[in-house]
C-alpha cells in the first residue's frame, strides 16, 4: 500500500494541527487536503487544499474522500459519537480509500478504566475501533489508530501543582509533537502498521514519569518552587463509581446527569491517577510500544519538559 493523497478532517485542531505540520516536512510527497465544516476559520497554510463538508451527509463525505489514500480523523473529541463516526467511516469504504486512521489520540481504549466510560459521555471510540477491525478484517478497508497518553504539553501547570493521590503512580504521556511524527511515519510506511493501534510512550524510562518527578523537573527548570495541593483520588473514585452505578440503574432525571457530568470528570482524573484495584494497571504491564516502528525516539523527562517549555511559554 502506498499513500499520496491524505484528507485531514479537523485539520485546525490540536491533533490536526500537529500531523500537518509534520506531513508539510516531506515536501511534495503528500497532497493534503484539510477538511473542515463549512461553518469553519480553518485557513489552511499553503500548499494544503481546503475543502469543506456536511458530516452528516454521506454523499458529501463520500465526495470529499474520493481519491484520497487516507483519511485522517482529528475531529473534537466531542464529535466522536458512534453513529456520525461510522457515517464517515462508510463513506471512506465506499470512495475507495485505503487506510482510516481512527479518531482515537488517547491512551489505550481497550483499558477496563476506558471502556466502562458510558458513551453518551466519552464518545464511541471503543465501538468505532470494533467496526473498523470487521472491516479491517473483511478486508474492505485497513486502519490505524495512535494511543498514548494525555498529550503531555496540554497539562502543564501554572506555579501550582494539584498532585492527585500520591505522585508516585507512573504515567503515560506523548508530547504532541510526538504524536505528529508518528502519524506522519505511520503515512509514510502504512504496510508496518495495518489493522492494528499503534501506542506510543516516549519519555524514557517511562516508570519514572510520575507526577512528583514532573513536578521536581519543572521546579529545576524554572528555578523556582511551586505551591502543592493534594487531591484524594480514592474518594473521587468511589464517588465517582456510585453515580455511575445508579446511571447504568437507569431513568435518570436531569440532577441524574449533571452528577453524571461530575462522575465522568472525575473517572477521566482516575484513568490516569488511580492506584486502588486493577483497573487496568496488571494490563499495563503487559505494554508492548511501538516507538521504534514508527520512528519515535525516546527522550528523558526533563528534555520532553524544556521542549514543552520552550514551545508554549514559561506560564503556558
Ligand atoms: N490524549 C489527550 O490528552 C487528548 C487531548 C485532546 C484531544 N484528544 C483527542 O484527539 C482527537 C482530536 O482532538 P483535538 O483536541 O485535536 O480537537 P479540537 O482541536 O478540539 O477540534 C478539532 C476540529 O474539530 C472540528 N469539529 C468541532 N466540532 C465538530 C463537529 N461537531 N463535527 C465535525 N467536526 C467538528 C473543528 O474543525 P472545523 O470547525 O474547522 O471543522 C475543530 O477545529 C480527539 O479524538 C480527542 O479525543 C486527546
Amino acid at each position: 500500500m502506498e499513500l499520496k493523497t491524505i484528507a485531514i478532517l479537523g485539520p485546525g485542531g490540536n491533533v490536526g494541527n500537529a500531523i500537518i505540520t509534520e506531513l508539510l516536512k516531506d515536501g511534495p510527497r503528500f497532497t493534503i487536503t484539510g477538511i473542515t465544516r463549512s461553518t469553519s476559520t480553518y485557513k489552511p497554510p499553503p500548499p494544503i487544499t481546503h475543502r469543506t463538508v456536511d458530516y452528516t451527509s454521506f454523499s458529501s463525505l463520500q465526495d470529499a474522500f474520493r481519491n484520497q489514500d487516507a483519511v485522517v480523523n482529528c475531529i473534537t473529541g466531542g464529535a466522536t459519537h458512534y453513529e456520525p463516526s461510522k457515517l464517515i467511516i462508510d463513506a471512506a469504504v465506499a470512495a475507495g480509500v485505503k487506510l482510516f486512521f481512527a479518531n482515537e489520540f488517547v491512551g489505550e481504549i481497550t483499558h477496563e478504566a476506558f471502556r466502562r466510560l458510558p458513551e453518551a459521555f466519552v464518545g464511541g471510540k471503543c465501538r468505532i475501533r470494533e467496526y473498523l477491525e470487521g472491516l479491517g478484517k473483511e478486508g474492505k478497508m485497513a486502519w490505524t489508530s495512535l494511543n498514548g497518553g494525555p498529550f503531555f504539553d496540554m497539562y502543564i501547570p501554572n506555579r501550582h501543582a494539584r498532585i492527585y493521590g500520591s505522585g508516585n503512580q507512573p504515567l503515560h504521556w506523548t508530547p504532541l509533537p510526538t504524536m505528529g511524527l508518528a502519524a506522519r511515519n505511520m503515512l509514510r510506511n502504512p504496510n508496518a502498521i495495518p489493522n492494528r493501534p499503534i501506542l506510543l510512550d516516549p519519555i524514557s524510562p517511562p516508570s519514572t514519569v510520575t507526577q512528583s518527578t514532573l513536578l521536581r523537573t519543572l521546579e529545576k527548570l524554572l528555578d523556582t518552587t511551586f505551591t502543592v495541593s493534594h487531591v484524594d483520588v480514592d474518594k473521587i473514585h468511589r464517588n465517582a463509581l456510585i453515580v455511575l452505578e445508579k446511571w447504568k440503574a437507569g431513568g435518570e432525571p436531569e440532577e441524574g446527569k449533571a452528577q453524571m457530568g461530575k462522575a465522568m470528570k472525575g473517572l477521566g482524573v482516575c484513568n490516569q491517577f488511580y492506584e486502588g484495584d486493577d483497573d487496568g494497571r496488571a494490563e499495563d504491564l503487559e505494554r508492548t510500544v511501538d516507538n521504534e516502528l514508527v520512528g519515535v525516539k525516546t527522550m528523558h523527562l526533563e528534555d520532553a519538559v524544556r521542549d514543552a517549555l520552550e514551545r508554549y511559554g514559561i506560564d503556558c
